[in-house]
């Protein structure tokens, strides 16, 4: 059994995580403020889908607040830290909000372990630290210092200071870099959940580019066996920390995208074409080398069969939290 805190527990992939873990046995506890983002009642929702879980118990906390979090925290606790303010294009329009949350939060994140003597910590980054100058297959020895968005910059500095301090508290973290993750919960602002909704209900689909786009999808089921692998990985690994692609595998370009929406919706989609946005990358494709090699990582759900099971349960929730 471990005991794991896990910060955004609310959010669309914490909430899958507590689940996995709750499920072998671990003790949980879930830390969330509710950042309005979008609405508190679709992660209340996450919550309710949840069920009863022996082991979780959930509490509403900004991160922020480094003397509420430290008492929350045992030497043995290993701390996952997913909660951020998510998504490329809203931190454009607000640069300090993605900065207190993403970058103050992580340092308020850490500093809280640190004082309770925790060691073992895994950190939710994302794809887009690789900005638009990286080489595809994007491998994490790649130097990523030209992020494209503040929220890309974000994750970068979150990533930066967990390894800045790594050495000097004796951390064993794991930063693991999610690609674009979908699945049932989805958050309302990313492509495949807004374009669902959008084909639901007969509106346009605005498309951003050329069609030469493309997206490495990770279906949730997958990320959360990645990161439950790194929960196990921080028990025996040096002090310092190792970074980590979690990727689906494939990239596929944004019309093939839309298509397999269609096709599991049984609906022809409307579709417009627009230049181009600032903060988007042209393409994302994890090296999943590494992270095979080390931490056992391999996605196993295909993109047709993860959309399939997002729409079922799009269908469900729609018109309740959409
Ligand atoms: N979903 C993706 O495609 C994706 C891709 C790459 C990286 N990530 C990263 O994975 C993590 C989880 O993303 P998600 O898609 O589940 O997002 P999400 O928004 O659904 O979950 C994040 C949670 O963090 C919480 N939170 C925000 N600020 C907080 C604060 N000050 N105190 C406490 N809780 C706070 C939010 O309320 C939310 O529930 C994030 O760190 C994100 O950057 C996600």
């Amino acid at each position: 059994m471990t005991r794991v805190v896990l910060t955004g527990a609310a959010g669309f992939i914490g909430s899958h995580l507590v689940e996995a873990l709750a499920r072998r046995g671990d003790e949980v506890v879930g830390i969330d403020n509710f950042d309005p983002f979008y609405p508190r009642a679709m992660k209340e929702h996450n919550l309710v889908e949840m069920g009863s879980l022996p082991g979780f118990t959930f509490r509403e906390q900004d991160m922020l607040d480094v003397e509420a979090l430290e008492p929350i925290f045992t030497p043995d606790t290993v701390l996952v830290h997913l909660a951020a303010k998510a998504g490329v294009r809203p931190s454009l329009a607000d640069p300090v909000g993605y900065v207190r949350a993403n970058v103050t939060g992580t340092a308020a994140v850490l500093e809280a372990a640190r004082r309770a003597g925790v060691s073992r910590i895994v950190f939710g980054s994302s794809s887009s630290v690789y900005g638009d100058s990286t080489p595809v297959p994007f491998r994490e020895d790649a130097i990523a210092i030209e992020p494209v968005s503040p929220y890309a910059a974000t994750k970068r500095a979150g990533e930066l200071l967990l390894g800045s301090v790594a050495p000097i508290y004796g951390f064993k973290a794991v930063s693991l870099r999610f690609f674009t993750v979908y699945g049932p919960r989805q958050r309302p602002d990313l492509a495949i959940r807004a374009f669902t909704r959008k084909m639901v209900e007969g509106s346009t689909i605005t498309l951003f580019g050329d069609g030469t786009q493309a997206r490495d999808y990770t279906y949730c089921d997958d990320i959360v066996a990645g990161v439950v692998a790194a929960v196990e990985w921080t028990g025996s690994m040096p002090v310092g920390v190792e970074t980590f692609n979690l990727g689906g595998n494939r990239s596929i370009p944004t019309e093939a995208m839309v298509a397999e929406i269609a096709r599991a919706l049984g609906i022809e989609p409307r579709i417009e074409w627009a230049p181009m946005q600032p903060g988007d990358v042209q393409r994302t494709a994890a090296d999943l080398t590494k992270s095979s090699s080390r931490l056992g990582y391999m996605p196993k759900i295909s993109f047709p069969d993860g959309i399939r099971r997002f729409v079922t349960w799009f269908r469900e929730v729609y018109g309740r939290t959409d």
